[in-house]
């Protein structure tokens, strides 16, 4: 076996013992980073509105050796994070990551047609949630002798690119972008590291537009993005792990776009 290959079939146990918290995890990328979080070794738990979904992803980690716990809770409501956050320190000891994932997507149209409701939702969700999120999170993590480390999901859309149609949207990530640069400033001091990953197209839900099968995403990605590809979800998931654990112990406030080249 060359070094290489068994370098790579050593388990890696960066988060053996420490408590990760994925908003959104019942799904798409926070689905795959939950069980990213599970395959090194954290106990996971998984937040988001929909009971079912979010136990079928405990379900994929307790089958695959992890150890992973449920909670429904809407980020856009203070006292369910609380809640949240109580839970998994009840349950795991700590709160040692959070990564406020949950977020929804209404485009489609220029702004000037822009239902309101649609902006409001993105607003509650994508940003208030993120808002509330973190300051849950940090309250909780600077009581802990180690702190915490947080990750937010944006988008390469708003801070990085504009694209017609999501105008919205991109306002909703821009500011994901800004809370996170300055939350981490204001909140280094307390132990708690806080940074950013912004996909661009990935392989879920969310990146086909309506009616588009996964065959059209294929094609269109061939000509519009310079990759020429969706970012898989494990390439997403790997940044946030990163982002994460002690290897990044000296990034602080960082955006790390991950979208194949198409804000570059
Ligand atoms: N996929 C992409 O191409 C892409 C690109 C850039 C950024 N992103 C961002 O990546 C994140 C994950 O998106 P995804 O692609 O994985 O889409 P997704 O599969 O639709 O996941 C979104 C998740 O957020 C949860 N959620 C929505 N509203 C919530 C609320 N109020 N409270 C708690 N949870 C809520 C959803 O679960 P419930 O509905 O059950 O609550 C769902 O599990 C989002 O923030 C998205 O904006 C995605």
């Amino acid at each position: 076996m060359s070094s290489a290959a068994s370098a790579s079939s050593v388990p890696r146990t960066r988060f053996a013992g420490r408590t990760a918290l994925v908003t959104g995890g019942g799904s798409g990328l926070g689905r795959a980073i939950a069980l990213a979080f599970a395959a090194e070794g954290a106990n996971v738990v998984i937040a988001g509105r929909t009971e079912g979904t979010l136990k079928e992803t405990v379900g994929l980690i307790e089958d695959a050796g992890g150890t992973a716990v449920a909670v429904t809770a809407d980020v856009s409501r203070s006292a369910e994070l609380a809640a949240l956050v109580e839970a998994a320190v009840e349950r795991f000891g700590s709160l040692d990551v959070a990564v406020n994932n949950a977020g929804v997507l209404r485009a489609g149209q220029p702004l000037a047609e822009l239902p309101e409701e649609d902006w409001r939702t993105m607003l509650d969700i994508n940003v208030t949630g993120v808002l509330l999120a973190l300051q849950a999170e940090v309250k909780q993590m600077r009581t802990q002798p180690g702190g915490g480390a947080i990750v937010n999901i944006s988008s390469n859309l708003g801070a990085h690119l504009s694209l017609p149609g999501t105008t919205g949207y991109g306002a909703t990530k821009a500011a994901v972008s800004a809370l996170t640069k300055g939350a981490a400033a204001e909140h280094m001091g307390d132990g708690v590291r806080i940074n950013a990953v912004s996909p661009g197209s990935s392989d879920t839900s969310m990146s086909l537009r309506q009616g588009e099968s996964l065959a059209q995403r294929t094609e269109r990605m061939k000509t519009s993005s310079p990759l020429g590809r969706v970012s898989s979800t494990a390439e997403v998931a790997a940044a946030v792990l990163y982002l994460a654990s002690d290897e990044s112990a000296s990034v602080v406030g960082a955006d790390l776009v991950i979208d194949g080249g198409a804000a570059a």
